[in-house]
């Protein structure tokens, strides 16, 4: 069975999908931190916050397969499911690709052993989840590498976007990072 297709349908899916899986994955990367600093409030408590990472990083992963199917099955350019697990083996800008590869190799490591959580232990966990601060800058140069939309500002500006927004984010973290949080200043 021959799944290839074309058309600029295709192509216009996988840009969409390449957009929308990026914005999510430097949500799900926010998510993350935050989750990690122990910070919460009544309104947005810590089991909330659990629960909405673990939600939006499995969003990220549909995005990302449907993003990776599109580009398989569109016959105008020749790349191979091979290609899209396999750093730098693709033919069709193998570098920008191959740091696609990367990144989605990257995550679906960390999805799985986060999955995986409770039978592989924290520590092994917790040092493969450590992958995730790999992937986002990894897949944001593949974008920016390989993307048709960089091309134009407003592709640019979501770019300047998720960077301004991700060093907010680690600025945030380093400067709470000595702070013990209030509720354990109220503890007894
Ligand atoms: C976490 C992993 C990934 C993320 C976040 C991601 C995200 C993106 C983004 C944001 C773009 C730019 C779309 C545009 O505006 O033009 C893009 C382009 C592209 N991605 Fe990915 N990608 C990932 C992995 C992959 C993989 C594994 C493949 C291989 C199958 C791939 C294939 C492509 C292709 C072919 C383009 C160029 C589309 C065009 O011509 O504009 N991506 N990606």
């Amino acid at each position: 069975m021959n799944l290839s297709l074309n058309g600029p349908g295709l192509w216009y899916v996988t840009r969409a999908t390449g957009i929308v899986t990026l914005l999510m994955l430097t949500f799900s990367v926010f998510l993350g931190v935050v989750t990690r600093s122990r910070r919460s409030t009544r309104r947005l408590p810590r089991f909330v916050l659990v629960g909405l990472h673990r939600n939006v990083s499995l969003m990220v992963m549909v995005f990302l397969a449907l993003h990776v199917l599109t580009t398989v099955i569109d016959s105008y350019t020749n790349i191979s499911v091979l290609d899209a697990f396999v750093p730098f083996l693709s033919q069709y800008r193998p570098v920008y690709l191959g740091l696609g590869a990367l990144a989605c190799d990257a995550l679906i490591v960390v999805v799985v052993t986060s999955l995986l959580r409770e039978r592989i232990g924290f520590r092994t966990w917790k040092t493969l989840h450590l992958l995730s601060y790999l992937c986002w800058p990894v897949a944001l140069v593949h974008a920016w590498g390989t993307g048709t939309d960089p091309g134009v500002a407003w592709g640019r500006w979501i770019g300047y976007g998720c960077v301004a927004f991700i060093a907010c984010v680690v600025g945030w973290r380093v400067a709470i990072g000595a702070r013990p949080n209030r509720a354990d200043t109220l503890a007894p």
